[in-house]
């Protein structure tokens, strides 16, 4: 028998302005991170976007978003945006402090803003004489960029009613506040409200709202997880501080896929294209390395050539280290049990390290090939030839299939040099790369004389 749904009123919450913790009732401390006094009420509902009675509409009448985004004049942004921003859409910029957050938007609104749209920067962090300085290095001065160095989120919705801007950047979401919120800038109280009133006034106005988050070590937002819930587009701005390269993909997408990658280097000029990433990620690769193998990734559209490196040490701890960077620890761990079932390495009581080179993120199970044999070179100790990519998912039972968009991948290998390439049976001719084709990953390590260590495999059972 059906159920009649019981309706009852949303119960009062308190969440802890700290840490975002939430409680059936007000309590002196917070039971998660133990800080005192930092429980609010919640009202429900509140935080809630756009208004209360929406419109019904057929939906063939409805304008599809997504199709006109402005073009932020930056290519690599606009290929990560997949054209641009959207009118009234909110995309969070996150990275860690230092990164590049503020050059690249700045560089960005400067290009929309010579490209006649008016855009408003409100500096939360740097006073507009900062602003401006870095806005001239970076050639991005036009008279369309206002900005205003502003904290109180009242005052910059005066600032936005006032000059009516196409689009709206706030750097940083964690540096504004809302007088009538308890909690410090920065608290997950104050970010969550700032970025559901930007929400609201960006959806009102029809205009597109770049905030700048700043993110931990760990990759989290600093601020609560549930910002990533109230924005349209999440993107992560990565790299590591001391090197030039800069990578930007998005984690959350409305309005179109979320595969594609943004490569930049970082000049005295600001964030510069990278002519050909490929070679970029390959350039300072260490030949004739034991544990080192090329492999051919797809990332979007675009095909690109990364360097997979393992490396193997003795251990006298009961469990082995595994570590991926860059890599899916998950796949690792796979992949050496894989190893140890189907060609009979030796990988179960040694420390496993393993690595995308280049700061790179890799997660493509076309990698599998690669990293496995890297991780047989190190043991062995023994260095694949060079000139050689290998290209292929492992299976559980050790056999290799077919990458997807095996050919693009396979001709981007091709065009930067490499000869050979190890990959499943069921792949196609390329031209100018010989195919070594292979059933099994035992197959591939005979074949390259990394199976070596069965014996002392043997010897030990
Ligand atoms: P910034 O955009 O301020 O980082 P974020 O907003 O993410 O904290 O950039 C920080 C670093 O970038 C800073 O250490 C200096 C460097 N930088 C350049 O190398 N070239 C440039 O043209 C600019 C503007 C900054
Ligand atoms: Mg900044």
């Amino acid at each position: 028998m059906p159920r009649t749904p019981v309706r009852s009123r949303p119960a009062t919450v308190y969440a802890c302005s700290e840490c975002g913790a939430q409680a059936p009732k007000w309590l002196g401390r917070c039971p998660e991170c133990g800080t005192w006094s930092s429980l609010v009420e919640e009202v429900p509902g509140a935080g809630a976007t756009g208004p209360d009675h929406a419109v019904v509409v057929p939906l063939v009448e409805v304008d599809p978003v997504g199709a006109s985004g402005r073009r932020t004049g930056v290519p690599e942004l606009d290929r990560v945006l997949g054209g641009g921003l959207v009118p009234g859409s909110v995309t969070l910029l996150g990275g860690e402090p230092g990164i590049g957050k503020s050059t690249l938007l700045l560089q960005a609104l400067g290009r929309m803003a010579a490209g006649g749209a008016r855009c408003l920067l409100v500096s939360a962090e740097e006073s507009v004489e900062q602003v401006r300085l870095r806005a001239e290095r970076l050639g991005a001065l036009d008279p369309r960029l206002l900005v205003v160095s502003e904290t109180s989120l009242p005052s910059i919705a005066t600032s936005v009613r006032e000059t009516a801007p196409d689009v709206l950047a706030v750097d940083s979401i964690q540096t504004v506040c809302e007088p009538e919120v308890a909690g410090a800038p920065g608290s997950v109280a104050q970010v969550r409200e700032g970025a559901h009133r930007l929400v609201r006034l960006a959806k009102d106005r029809s205009m597109a709202t770049v905030l700048v988050g700043h993110v931990t070590k760990d990759g989290s937002l600093a601020g609560p997880r549930a910002l990533e819930h109230v924005v349209d587009t999440v993107l992560a701005f990565e790299g590591d501080r001391h090197h030039a390269l800069r990578t930007l993909h998005a984690l959350k997408h409305r309005f179109g896929p979320t595969d594609e990658l943004g490569v930049f280097e970082m000049t005295d000029d600001g964030l510069g294209q990278v002519a050909d990433p490929s070679a970029l990620f390959l350039a300072d690769r260490c030949h004739g390395l034991p544990g080192s193998v090329v492999t051919a990734t797809m990332e979007g559209v675009r095909p690109l050539l990364v360097e997979v490196q393992a490396l193997v040490a003795d251990t006298r701890s009961p469990v082995p280290r595994r570590s991926a960077r860059g890599l899916d620890g998950s796949r690792l761990e796979m992949l050496l049990a894989v190893l140890a079932a189907r060609a009979d390495l030796a990988v179960g009581s040694v420390d496993v390290y393993a690595s995308a080179a280049g700061g790179l993120r890799v997660r493509d199970a076309g990698a599998d090939l690669a990293l496995a044999i890297a991780v047989a070179s190190a043991r062995c100790g023994v260095a694949v030839p060079e000139g050689l990519v290998a290209v292929g998912e492992v299976g559980l039972g050790g056999e290799l299939r077919q990458a997807p968009q095996i050919v693009r991948r396979l001709g981007e290998a091709a065009r930067l040099g490499f000869a050979a390439a190890i990959v499943a049976p069921s792949t196609p001719a390329v031209d100018g790369l010989r195919l070594l084709r292979a059933e099994h990953i035992g197959d591939v390590l005979g074949a390259l004389d990394l199976d070596g260590d069965r014996t002392v495999h043997a010897a030990r059972a």
